[in-house]
């Protein structure tokens, strides 16, 4: 389902009232709520809509889609953005939070965050949410195009390193983004309309345009989108 607001702010607001929306049905059904959450800059605004929902964080497991190979404090730690943008306002225990260790190697870090899901879900990890952002080159999560992780259905976690960014990454692979029971991808600004458009054209390639994987989930996916970023007719 697509949601176009007129700004960013919009955009971010209604999907972060949708967000805790879901927590809240999810804690109600089955006691907990699992989320995972990308990172970038997107979902700072989203986080500070966010942190103003009532929402019971002691029941909700929160985890990461994808990091970067960096320690925790680096300017491009996911964890640390989620870290100041969302645990610490809405005073939410470290222990909730489930980072990506982007300090290991990249494969190591995969590995060991691998067997977090196993041991947290069971082998087939089915999160109530996740919130997904979109790259200028329609790439989500840390699954670029041309990777062949893209088309990877059967793995969890992988290492992947970014040549455009001369990047280590560590990226949940698309079996996560498919089981999960709702994707929330947030998404503004003019840079990302050519990605949106690219998304949702039929004749493009999953290889080409990543972020079409969160078109095929078994579960609801909802596009929370700004007018500059959005299909224009
Ligand atoms: C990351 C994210 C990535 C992000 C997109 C959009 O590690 O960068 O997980 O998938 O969602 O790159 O990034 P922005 O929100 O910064 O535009």
């Amino acid at each position: 389902m697509m949601h176009v607001h007129p700004t960013p702010a919009e955009a971010a607001e209604h999907c972060a009232k949708y967000l805790a929306q879901i927590i809240e049905d999810a804690i109600h059904e089955r006691g907990r709520a699992d989320v995972a959450l990308s990172g970038g800059s997107t979902p700072k605004l989203m986080f500070q809509y966010l942190v103003r929902e009532k929402v019971d964080w002691s029941k909700v497991r929160l985890y990461q889609v994808d990091e970067r190979g960096v320690p925790p404090g680096h300017p491009v730690s996911n964890s640390t953005m989620i870290e100041e943008h969302l645990l610490q306002p809405a005073e939410i225990d470290a222990e909730n939070f489930h980072r990506i260790q982007g300090e290991l190697h990249a494969t190591d870090a995969a590995m060991r965050y691998a067997e977090v899901l196993r041991h947290d879900f069971g082998p087939d990890p089915v999160f109530d949410a996740i919130l997904c952002g979109v790259g200028p080159d329609a790439h989500t999560a840390s699954l670029f195009p041309g990777d062949p992780l893209v088309l990877d259905r059967t793995g969890l976690v992988s290492a992947t390193w970014v040549e455009k960014m001369s990047q280590w990454r560590i990226t949940v692979l698309p079996r996560i983004l498919l089981l999960a029971r709702q994707i929330l991808v947030l998404a503004a600004g003019t840079d990302k309309a050519t990605a949106i458009r690219m998304v949702f054209d039929d004749a493009t390639p999953d290889l080409d345009a990543p972020a079409k994987i969160l078109l095929h989930g078994s579960g609801l996916t909802h596009w929370f989108l700004d007018h500059d970023a959005g299909p224009h007719e």
